[in-house]
């Protein structure tokens, strides 16, 4: 008896001292910290990669596409709308998109939610594991390893097959599990939809992205708390996003610039609209006809800003080449695996050139 309860005490300290150290990681969350402090060094960017003062122009931003216009007569200029956007911006926004506005508005309450529940809440997920597929951390993908950290908190998690992923996701808010699936088979139907309509500018079949290559999904939220000194850090550092394509709802708090001709462009936040944006896969497998473009996130020091971005991309198993038929006269990247791809683009995400270098085709 007496060594059951001693058993029992050992078991129970090893379980106090584990919640202990989780404490402690958690601490690393900017918005567990940030109130009323000042910006810390290992926050600030060097000089050439930090916003500044910088005011970015309004006058040149990327192209809005309204999506109620694709199922007419019109369907072939949304079509030529949406490759033009992909060629010359890499990002478009959609309205009229048919994601209910309720269920946006809901989800956005739901994620809004979860980063301002109490810390005892939110501790199960938090995890410094990048191999965790479901986890709560923040700033960029291995905050131990990584030099400079980023001013954004981050709740990520697979969305498909939902009936297996569902289990891992936050149990609170309590509605989250309900309204976030909806959300996510809405969010996938549309991207099938922009997929289609991409294949058809690019002359492929309308299924041509619907299996394998756009099996996977996974939802990104980023909470970026109100900052002391936005022109010295970044939300997100320039990067491109590695999957297939991203629709990202970007809420009503601007903050996400896009590489554009030299400079960087504001996206405007549009009430209900979704910002599309190629990923480096749709860049390979079009062999450039549609680009991959560098965008960041900077902070800002009166509000608080969350977006979820929703990234559909290929198995992980998924040979990935340019399409022949979208092939002139070489292709400008060799056939590889997927998985393949993450495995160089994590260590280099924020060097577009050498993530794609690595792909190129040797002839
Ligand atoms: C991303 C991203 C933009 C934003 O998570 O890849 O680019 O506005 N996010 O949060
Ligand atoms: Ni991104």
């Amino acid at each position: 008896m007496i060594s059951l309860i001693f058993n029992q005490i050992i078991k129970l300290s090893a379980t106090t001292s584990i919640i202990k150290s989780h404490i402690q990681e958690m601490e690393k969350l900017v918005s567990s910290w940030c109130k009323n402090k000042p910006l810390p060094e290992s926050y600030i960017f060097p000089p050439e990669t930090r916003p500044g003062n910088l005011v970015v122009p309004t006058c040149n931003t990327i192209p809005v596409i309204d999506l109620n216009k694709a199922e007419g007569q019109n369907r072939t200029h949304i079509v030529q709308q949406i490759l033009k956007a992909g060629q010359e911006y890499g990002f478009f926004q959609v309205v009229n998109h048919g994601v209910p506005e309720n269920l946006m508005n809901e989800s956005m309450d739901v994620f809004k939610e979860f980063f301002e529940m109490p810390w005892e809440d939110k501790a199960m997920l938090y995890s410094e594991d990048p191999k965790n597929s479901c986890r709560l951390s923040t700033s960029s993908v291995n905050y131990a390893r990584e030099k400079i950290h980023h001013w954004r908190d981050n709740l990520r998690h697979p969305c498909h097959p939902l009936q297996d992923c569902i289990k891992q996701w936050p149990q609170k808010p309590v509605r989250y599990r309900e309204v976030v699936a909806t959300y996510t088979i809405e969010a996938k139907k549309l991207g099938l939809r922009i997929l289609e309509l991409v294949s058809e500018g690019l002359g492929l079949e309308s299924r041509y992205f619907g299996d394998k290559l756009s099996e996977s999904e996974i939802l990104s939220i980023n909470h970026y708390p109100p900052c002391p000194d936005p022109s010295l850090t970044l939300g997100v550092a320039k990067h491109c996003d590695p999957n297939l394509l991203t629709l990202l709802h970007q809420g009503d708090v601007s903050g996400l610039q896009v590489f554009n001709n030299g400079e960087w462009i504001g996206v405007e936040p549009l009430h209900n609209a979704f910002v599309v944006n190629i990923g480096n896969q749709l860049q390979i497998i079009s062999n450039n006809k549609l680009k991959s473009v560098e965008h960041r996130v900077v902070t800002n020091s009166r509000v608080a800003r969350t977006s979820a971005g929703f990234f559909i991309g290929p198995s992980e198993d998924s040979i990935i080449e340019p399409e022949k038929s979208l092939v002139d006269d070489a292709p400008f990247y060799r056939a590889f695996e997927f998985k393949d791809f993450l495995l160089h683009y994590f260590p280099n995400l924020e060097d577009n050139e050498v993530v794609m270098g690595h792909f190129k085709s040797q002839a």
